[in-house]
């Protein structure tokens, strides 16, 4: 697929269908294609009782596209999969802001999976952690000899590291490059392979085999900055007063200050976080990977130093803001429940990413957006107004309006203060009378 231009204005006005005609015309796919991999998410029956135990259906949540993402100077259309009103516009706000600057850049620090092999009842743990460092290059043959497809990739296991946790206990970290999958099955498989071998050289029992998902070996950065005199005709700016550069620092100054929030409060530092994975976790479930395992690192990564930290900062310099998130993740675009979902595959050729890596980093943007865009609300208008306008929409559509018809009951929805079926139906019957005696 070729890169294409993250930009679509209007797309949010457009009809469902439209939105579908208008992807599969950029990605030269036929929408009737498109159609059957999204209508009721794209996993059948069929499929699910293949992918887990005593499966009685399926169950589907929204899939849309975030937009306006350049990512290391890539125009990238972003699949999410979430419930909550407002992320996925959230997420392409805060990016057509970053866009201007730029837009986001992204790298891996490390690439490597952790394997733990648990030994105890050791007598002379001295002794054992000579004898297994002694054994490391027989021990990382041994375990590369478990995963030939792996190491053929230019994979496999690259390192060992032994830590001891008292009372007789060892345990022995395997690092190992999984290229690009999640690397789950890989490791736990190495990591059994070996774990015999080791417990023979320290002279204890075998305990448990399995991967760490603390995968702080597999942690990627993100960052982007926005011009402060962009924030200046953003949401939020209006109201601060005629200069609007200097509304637009004001705004800046307000998410630096919000960000120092999350840095000396634990509390905060958690919302900050949610906020940080609602971009991720989205993401996460559009392409088909664990966002289990990825909350897990997340959230420990966050409380790696004894407190609680926010895993993105933003600072002003010069005449921009700039955030910068980092965090462990392991993401896969082969192996696991990818293989047989079909939408999580059509999600990975959207993204058109050619390695796990490349994944990673725009999951890791797409957080940082999600970051800028609640911290932006927040400090500025609040959260519940963007929020409110949303949920006036949903309930404009429930009550039955057309297409056409959703901006404006949901506008009079908000002006009217009251956000139910009942008003909305309402309304609905005054803008559909003043149509028809021919009133705006
Ligand atoms: C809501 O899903 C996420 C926020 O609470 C994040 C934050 O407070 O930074 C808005």
């Amino acid at each position: 697929m070729n890169p294409i231009d993250s930009r679509i204005p209007g797309f949010y006005r457009l009809t469902l269908h439209e939105r579908q005609d208008l992807i599969a015309d950029r990605l030269q796919t036929p929408a009737s294609a498109l159609r059957r991999l999204l209508d009721a998410g794209g996993l059948t029956s069929d499929i699910a009782n293949n992918t887990v135990e005593n499966v009685i259906g399926t169950y589907a949540l929204p899939f849309g596209l975030a937009l306006n993402f350049r990512v290391n100077g890539t125009d990238r259309i972003i699949p999410m999969v979430v419930e909550e009103p407002s992320v996925i516009a959230a997420a392409s706000n805060a990016a057509r802001l970053a866009r201007m600057s730029g837009g986001f850049f992204a790298s891996m620090i490390d690439t490597q999976m952790t394997g733990q092999i648990e030994i105890r009842g050791i007598e002379n743990v001295s002794e054992s952690i000579r004898l297994l460092g002694l054994a490391r290059a027989q021990l990382l043959e041994l375990a590369n000899s478990a995963a030939p497809g792996l190491v053929s990739r230019g994979g496999g296991a690259k390192e060992l590291e032994v830590r001891d946790l008292g009372r007789g206990m060892l345990v022995v970290h395997i690092y190992v490059d999984c290229k690009d999958a999640m690397g789950a099955n890989l490791v736990n498989g190495i990591a059994e392979a070996i774990g015999p071998e080791i417990a023979r050289i320290a002279r204890g029992r075998l305990g448990l085999r399995i991967l760490t998902n603390l995968c702080d070996r597999r942690r990627v950065r993100a960052e982007c900055r926005v011009a402060i005199a962009h924030f200046a005709d953003s949401k939020g700016a209006s109201d601060s007063g005629p200069d609007p550069i200097a509304a637009g620092r004001q705004i800046a100054i307000a998410i630096e200050e919000a960000s120092r929030f999350a840095s000396i409060d634990p509390y905060r530092a958690v919302t900050h976080n949610k906020g940080i994975m609602n971009g991720v976790d989205s993401v996460v479930l559009a392409t088909g990977n664990d966002f289990r395992a990825v909350e897990a690192a997340a959230h420990a990564w966050a409380a790696i130093g004894g407190s609680y930290r926010p895993l993105a900062q933003w600072q002003i310099g010069d005449d921009f803001l700039t955030g910068q998130l980092e965090m462990p993740l392991a993401l896969g675009i082969v192996g696991g429940t990818l293989r047989v979902h079909p939408t999580a595959q059509w999600a990975l050729s959207l993204l058109d990413v050619k390695s796990a890596s490349e994944l990673c980093e725009i999951a890791a943007c797409v957080g940082l957006a999600s970051n800028l865009s609640a911290l932006r609300a927040l400090a500025t208008e609040g959260i519940q107004r963007g929020h409110m306008s949303l949920h006036a929409r949903n309930v404009a559509v429930t009550a039955g309006a057309s297409p056409e018809e959703v901006e404006s009951l949901a506008r009079l929805l908000v002006e009217g203060g009251r956000i139910n079926e009942v008003a909305a139906q309402s309304l609905l019957l005054e803008i559909r009378t003043l149509a028809l005696k021919g009133q705006p």
